[in-house]
């Protein structure tokens, strides 16, 4: 790794497995961006025992952050090029996050709206790791002075939040400049990935139909299924962009098939323009199991080896701690700890 360049740190959480919004909205960008900087990825398994499903069964964690390994690794993330690892393996991430829950302030985190969606309306027993689960986030970026950091659209404010307690701890420490702002990279036309039954809601691991997500571990008949089944309205596709407004479950298919196809959505709406959903679905049932397969098998070839997942775990671990604890040592001085 240069230093005093670019850099990008990006991760997701082993809560179930990864899902095709996780993969348009985020994995296929981080691939694209090896060829560009220096990226460290991360299994943040820390984030994932802030919410009841991730903590409750320890085999659970153990098996998704493997998986959620293998499929970085089968997207086309080059373990020997980029540093892969799991959170938990480099503590330097929990030392930072407590400082910066001490820089943070409690009016900031009370405006987290995904905290608001996730503790719904039994906030009081939510973990308090779920509460700060944000301030974790501005550590995992922050431990590399990471500048980009690539996501999709619902991370946004969490990335604001970080680079708030940044420019905080810059100014309470009087040493400007020492960690930079970092840089939401939320790109392609796949960044806020719909659920297949609601176009109103975004696809998620935690929602209970699992009909309304394409999981990367679905064989291809599944995925063929699933946007058979996919949920839209009687109208053929439009022929102009325009078209889409008002029609929430449409444009979502629209937009998955531009970003599988990589392609524009204006060359998708002309290629399908005035086509019945229908045939639209079927070209995008055969385009994403193009798509996946490969990952998916490859996926498979992967979790075989489990002890080779946990030596690239382990090796990126070092590579990652390697960078981070000097700059964390760097902040102890700063705030005037001894020793
Ligand atoms: P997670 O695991 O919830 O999501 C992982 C990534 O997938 C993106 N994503 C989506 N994109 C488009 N459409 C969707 N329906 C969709 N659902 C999820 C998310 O935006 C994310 O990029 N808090 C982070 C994990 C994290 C992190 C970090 C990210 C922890 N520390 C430091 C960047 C930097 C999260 O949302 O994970």
């Amino acid at each position: 790794m240069t230093s005093n360049r670019n850099l990008v740190f990006s991760g997701m959480q082993p809560t179930n497995t990864l899902h095709l919004g996780n993969y348009l909205g985020a994995l296929k960008n981080w691939v694209k961006m090896q060829a560009q900087m220096d990226c460290i990825y991360c299994v943040v398994d820390m984030h994932a025992i802030t919410d009841d499903a991730g903590y409750r069964r320890p085999e659970d964690l153990t098996r998704a952050t493997r998986e959620v390994t293998a499929a970085y690794i089968a997207a086309g993330v080059d373990p020997q090029r980029t540093i892969l690892f799991n959170q938990s393996q480099v503590p330097e991430h929990a030392e930072l996050a407590w400082i910066f829950n001490c820089v943070a302030r409690l009016g900031w985190l009370d405006r987290m709206t995904q905290f608001k969606e996730k503790s719904g309306k039994h906030k009081e027993r939510s973990s308090v790791g779920l509460y700060t689960y944000p301030v974790l986030m501005a550590a995992d970026i922050l431990a590399y002075k990471a500048t980009h950091v690539p996501v999709g659209e619902d991370q946004k404010q969490h990335l604001e939040l970080a680079r708030d307690i940044a420019q905080k701890f810059n100014n309470d420490y009087e040493s400007p400049e020492f960690f930079p702002l970092p840089e939401p990279v939320i790109t392609g036309p796949a960044t806020r990935v719909m659920s297949l039954r609601d176009g109103t809601k975004k696809m998620s691991k935690s929602d209970e139909s699992d009909f309304s997500r394409i999981n990367m571990t679905d064989d291809a008949d599944t995925i063929a299924q699933k946007i058979r089944k996919a949920r839209t309205d009687s109208e053929p596709l439009p022929s102009e962009k325009k078209g889409l407004e008002g029609r929430q479950e449409a444009e979502n298919l629209i937009n998955i098939y531009a970003a599988l196809a990589d392609e524009g959505v204006d060359a998708v709406i002309a290629q399908f323009a005035g086509q019945q959903f229908s045939n639209f679905k079927n070209a995008l049932a055969d385009l994403a199991v193009t798509k996946l397969r490969p990952i998916n098998d490859k996926m498979r070839r992967l979790l075989a080896d489990q002890a080779e997942i946990d030596r690239i775990l382990k090796s990126g671990s070092e590579r990652a701690r390697a960078i981070a604890a000097p700059i964390v040592a760097e902040v102890r001085r700063k705030v005037g700890f001894v020793g």
